[in-house]
């Protein structure tokens, strides 16, 4: 049976805060929440974004839907409810990696605005930073890096974004990257210029 929350005592005042850690590390902490069709690029950029963050000294946690899915979310599907239940863990997970002071770069379909709603709504609009990886579904389909698009033509997967079930494109992200027109690098330089100004302190 679920505990009641009357007989919880969060500590959450009581702890070190985001802007102390925030201090320590000399960087701004945001969640750099990447969404797109599987294929779209987000892992790549992401990838890309994480090595340079690094090599600069800003501490950085790439956050990827295929990983997520093999361990916190191992038991989740992919029906509209389960895809729900793991944004919200993964926004969870932002939200102590944000109150440690480290940046991460989340990559995750996260199909539907009502899914990415419930992310901006743990994490906090101040610190959600919406980036838009655009790429068509036949795009995605051509490149279909992970056979995915082709199982899901068969019929092997169902509830395929895109093919079998829905995509939502952010209305007015932060950041949209088309990666039909843009390459790899080109990519990751368009998150870098908008990212850098807000997580770099004054002291690096
Ligand atoms: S989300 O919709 O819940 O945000 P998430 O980003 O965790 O999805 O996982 C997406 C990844 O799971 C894709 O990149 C792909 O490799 C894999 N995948 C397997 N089945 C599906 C499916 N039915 N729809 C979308 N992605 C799928």
């Amino acid at each position: 049976m679920k505990e009641s929350k009357d007989n919880l005592f969060p500590i959450f005042n009581e702890i070190l805060k985001k802007e102390e850690k925030e201090i320590l590390l000399k960087q701004n902490a945001k969640v750099i929440w990447m969404t797109g069709l599987s294929g779209s690029g987000k892992t790549t950029i992401a990838k890309g974004v994480e090595r340079h963050l690094h090599s600069i000294g800003i501490l950085n946690q790439l956050l990827d839907g295929d990983n997520i899915r093999v361990g916190i979310s191992n038991n989740l599907t992919f029906s509209s409810e389960d895809r729900a239940e793991n944004i919200r863990r993964i926004s969870e997970v932002s939200k102590l990696f944000l109150n440690c002071g480290v940046i991460t770069l989340n990559c995750f379909v996260s199909p539907t605005i009502e899914i990415r709603n419930i992310a901006k709504e743990i994490i906090g609009v101040d610190n959600f930073i919406e980036v838009y990886i655009n790429a068509s579904v036949n795009t995605c389909e051509e490149r279909d890096v992970k056979g995915l698009y082709r199982k899901a033509r068969n019929g092997e997967i169902q509830d395929f974004t895109g093919i079998s079930a829905p995509f939502e494109a952010p209305k007015s992200p932060k950041i949209e990257i088309n990666t039909n027109q843009l390459s790899i690098d080109e990519s990751v330089q368009k998150v870098l210029d908008y990212i850098l100004p807000i997580i770099k302190t004054s002291k690096i």
